[in-house]
């Protein structure tokens, strides 16, 4: 099957309040993480890992969530909490991108993180491309230590961000996209040493 420009031109994020069931069955699953992890990856590093939350597991780690919270910040809204306990409720799938990145002579750690990034990105598009919807968060948690440790992160490991997958209960508006054009230049030489 070729791959259409039309087919990317069409990729928005779905909220993750407006996803449900169905998510991606196993085997669909597999095909998406089998495109998500073919990125461009300098040095063969393979600078990513996934967690995935499904069931119960998101409510019990958005009470986690709301918890700690609490205990951090004594004041939080109780709108904010309600926020923290119901974020991984909605989707029926999300997939936690873990960047990894290690010490390499020809490999600056941000090349890794990007790579990263390309399967965060990535698995949203192979999604889409399987019928299913979905949206990048990060939030607070994605940043926060203890956070981190229930999700078994090493200290040279982050959280790229939650990839929350499902089934669209809205059609979503489309948003303004940046005129691409008008982000264009051309390479100037003059600015070059020595350019007349
Ligand atoms: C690294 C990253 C983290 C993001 N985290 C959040 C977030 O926590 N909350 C949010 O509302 N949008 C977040 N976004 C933005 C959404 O993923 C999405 O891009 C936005 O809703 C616009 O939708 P679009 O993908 O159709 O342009 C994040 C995007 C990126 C790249």
């Amino acid at each position: 099957m070729t791959l259409r420009l039309d087919d990317l031109a069409t990729r928005r994020s779905v909220p993750n309040m407006q996803l449900e069931a169905p998510g991606p069955d196993e085997e669909t699953l597999k095909r998406i993480l089998a495109v998500a992890t073919r990125v461009p990856d300098h040095g063969k590093l393979v600078p990513f890992r996934f967690v995935t939350i499904t069931g119960d597991a998101g409510a019990r780690l958005g009470e986690a969530m709301a918890s700690h919270h609490a205990a951090l910040e004594p004041d939080v809204a109780s709108g904010i909490l309600e926020k923290d306990r119901l974020r991984f409720t909605f989707a029926p799938l999300i997939i936690t991108v873990i960047g990894r990145q290690v010490e390499h002579a020809k490999v600056p750690k941000v090349e890794q993180v990007l790579s990263a990034g390309c399967v965060a990105f990535q698995l949203l598009q192979a999604a889409q491309a399987e019928g299913f919807r979905g949206c990048w968060l990060t939030g607070w948690a994605a940043y926060d230590r203890t956070v981190m440790d229930w999700f078994g992160l090493e200290e040279n490991e982050n959280i790229i961000g939650f990839i929350h997958l499902g089934t669209p209960k809205i059609n979503v508006p489309e948003r303004d996209r940046p005129d691409a054009m008008s982000l264009v230049s051309a390479f100037d030489v003059s600015r070059l040493p020595g350019a007349v």
